[in-house]
């Protein structure tokens, strides 16, 4: 069934690309600003969504995948309803970013630049973020976690638990208040 979603989910993106492509010139110069414009409206590019911009400026899929992965601005799978970014700038770096990171991916079973298969959790790399004197620096849904430890990580996600919890407790509580009320 959720499968069966994410195929219209990607069947949808790829018709709304395929209706954007002829605004733009079919010239390789257009290609950056093609997958911006993808990546914009849909958030990221699939494999699927490279294929139609190859085809429509008649150039290979490799180099469209080439031109795309040189970029570290362009991510290649749907943000998380949850996005944790860890900064690897110098200052994060030297104070021990790149644990934060492997710590994360460890946690979650995916590696920078992916998102869990239910689509909660994504995760990836940012360079300095401009708190240096923090490092190391993460941020996890716009919110800055400064001097980030291994430690904390089992605590952000007892509270994600503890706020999906409630959200379902407050669904529930509508729905019956819905029925009640009909
Ligand atoms: S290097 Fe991480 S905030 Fe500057």
């Amino acid at each position: 069934m959720k499968d069966d979603a994410r195929l219209s989910e990607e069947e949808t993106m790829l018709r709304s690309i395929e209706a954007m492509l002829p605004r733009f010139e079919k010239n390789r110069a257009q290609l950056i600003p093609i997958l911006q414009a993808i990546q914009e409206e849909h958030q990221y590019l699939s494999r699927e969504a490279m294929r139609l911009v190859a085809d429509y400026l008649e150039i290979s899929p490799s180099e469209v995948l080439g031109v795309a992965t040189f970029y570290n601005q362009f991510r290649f799978h749907p943000p998380g309803r949850h996005q944790i970014k860890v900064c690897l700038g110098t200052a994060c770096h030297v104070a021990g970013g790149d644990i934060i990171l492997e710590n994360f991916e460890r946690k979650l079973g995916i590696r920078e630049g992916e998102t869990t298969p239910d689509r909660e959790y994504s995760v990836e790399r940012v360079a300095c973020v401009g708190c240096c004197a923090l490092a190391p620096v993460a941020v996890v849904d716009d919110k800055v976690i400064g001097h980030m430890q291994p430690s904390k990580i089992e605590g952000l996600f007892l509270q994600f638990d503890l706020q999906r919890e409630q959200e379902k407790a407050r669904e529930a509580g509508e729905e019956a208040d819905a029925q009640a009320g009909s």
